[in-house]
Order: C-alpha cells, then structure tokens, then sequence
C-alpha cells in the first residue's frame, strides 16, 4: 500500500477549492509542492485512507479546519533568527529610524510573536521603543494568542540567548523575561507598543503607511504570482526611505518593485528610494 496517501494534482485543486468556498481561506496560490507536502503529512499522521476520507473532514469542522491550516502554514519560528540579520537592523536600520517622531513597523506573519519579541527588544537597545509601534500580524489567530501572552518554554531560551547575544545583544538576556518553572514570560514592556492582529497576505489590503516592513519565512510558501501581490501591497505600506526585510531565502530581484529599491547590506534589507 506504499504510497496509498499521496495526493494528486487534481484533488489538491478540489480541496483548496471546497476550502475557499467554504471557509473563505484562499491557499490556491501557495507554492504547489509545498502544499502537497504538507497535505501528505497530514494524511499519513492522521491516518487518512483516502483523499474522499480526508475531504470530507474539512466539511462543516472548523476544528479540523484550524489544525489543517495550522500544517499547511507552517508556524516555525525563533528569536533573533539569523542573528546577523538583526544585528544589520540594530547598526543600518534603527539609527535611522530613531530619526522620526513616531516610528511604524510592520511584522507581517509573526506567528506566536518571537520575532516581533526580538525587535521590541532591539528598539528598546535603540532607546526609541517609547515612540514605535509594532504592529504583528498572521493568518493564524490561535499564534496570535501565544504571542499576546508572550509565554514561551524555558528548552528554547539557551538558543534564543545565543541568538541574541550573536546579534550584537549586549544585556543580560535573562532581564527581559521571568522563568516559571518550564516556562519563561516576557517582559509587559516589550508588548506595550505591540499591536497584533489577523491578516491575510492573501486578500487583506494595507492598513497603515510603514518605515519597516518585516515579513521573513513566509513568502517561500508562495508562488510567484502571490509573492507578486504582496510585494505590491508591501510597496504601498511602505513610506519612501523606508526598509523592507525579508527572509534568507527570500528576494525581490525579479518582482515589479525592484527598481525602486536598493540593497543595504547582505542581510535581505531594501531601502526604497523616492519614485524616479
Ligand atoms: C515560518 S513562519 C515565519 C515566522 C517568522 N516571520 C519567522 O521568520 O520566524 C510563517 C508564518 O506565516 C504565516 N502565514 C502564512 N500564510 C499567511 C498569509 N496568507 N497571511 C499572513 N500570514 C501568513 C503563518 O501562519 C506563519 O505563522
């Protein structure tokens, strides 16, 4: 029975499609082979013994529904991940950020808030976290409420340490959050200029006018065509002199905006110019 749960081309098309018309989420433009991957492993961990069986999970069960997003959106995340990169952030970026009144950044698909943690955490290095705003957001509202809590386990904090420290960190790590037994919370402050909520890259618009933008990890999940739309949707968040960050993996080179963007370093940063 090898293979007996490998899903066709096909009946990806008909799930995602029965998902949009019934949920309203829109995975159609999600790179294909990572969809397929990810509806594999779904099939084999939860024992599906067909693509009918598992097709008819996803009908009227919300509760199915959420952990299917859950596997197909992938929440991996960490503080300080590339810690080079956070460290171009603290030495190019912030100083001038640090230049304006009130400074806007976009976390664009945070997942459970690691990441957002670790650029509160810089910008009170910086001293301007009193006059930033962080707004975080993901697809996923069950991430959005780990990250509200800001309460991550005690075995990740040794890495996120090191990861801190590599990025230049100079503090005691361990001032900015409280252990309790397997668990450690962190600090009210770093949360106090967060604002997190759901949005979906897919069909949501931009909400606010940005000077950083951040969304790594989350545009290798997307083909071309959709990477295309949010670099548009990036570009119209973004003020002109702001920066867009992206993951490791990730580029602009090739999109409709690449014009209007220089390079800042080797860490994924684009300044965007004025309009020529
Ligand atoms: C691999 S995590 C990356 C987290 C973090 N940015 C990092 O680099 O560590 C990808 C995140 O993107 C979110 N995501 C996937 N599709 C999305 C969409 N259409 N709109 C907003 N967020 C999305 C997922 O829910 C997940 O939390």
């Amino acid at each position: 029975m090898l293979g007996h749960n490998i899903i066709k081309d096909d009946e990806i098309d008909i799930l995602l499609e029965d998902i949009y018309q019934r949920y309203g989420y829109d995975f159609m433009q999600y790179s294909r082979a990572s969809i397929k991957r990810r509806i594999n492993r779904i099939m084999t961990n939860d024992r599906f013994a067909s693509f009918a069986e598992l097709r008819f999970a996803l009908k009227d069960n919300t509760e199915f529904l959420q952990h299917f997003i859950e596997e197909i959106t992938v929440n991996l995340t960490e503080m300080f991940r590339d810690p080079l990169f956070f460290k171009q952030l603290r030495e190019e970026v912030l100083p001038q950020l640090g230049t304006y009144p009130l400074i806007r950044i976009w976390v664009a698909g945070c997942s459970s808030g690691e990441e957002a943690y670790s650029i509160a955490i810089l910008l009170k290095e910086a001293h301007i976290l009193h006059k930033s705003l962080i707004y975080a957001t993901d697809i996923n509202p069950r991430v959005l409420e780990i990250a509200k809590k800001g309460i991550y386990p005690l075995r990740h904090i040794k890495s996120f340490s090191e990861s801190y420290i590599e990025s230049g960190g100079k503090e005691d790590f361990s001032n900015y959050y409280t252990a309790n037994y397997d668990w450690v919370k962190f600090n009210a402050e770093l949360k106090q200029k967060m604002i997190l909520s759901a949005h979906n890259l897919v069909s949501d618009t931009s909400f606010n006018s940005f000077q950083l933008i951040i969304c790594r990890n989350v545009l290798i999940y997307f083909n071309k065509e959709l990477q295309e739309r949010v670099f548009h949707l990036f570009d119209a968040s973004l003020e002109n002199l702001g920066y867009l960050a992206l993951g490791s993996k990730e580029t602009i080179r090739f999109s409709g905006i690449q014009h209007n963007y220089t390079a800042i370093g080797d860490q994924k940063i684009w300044k965007k110019l004025y309009p020529l």
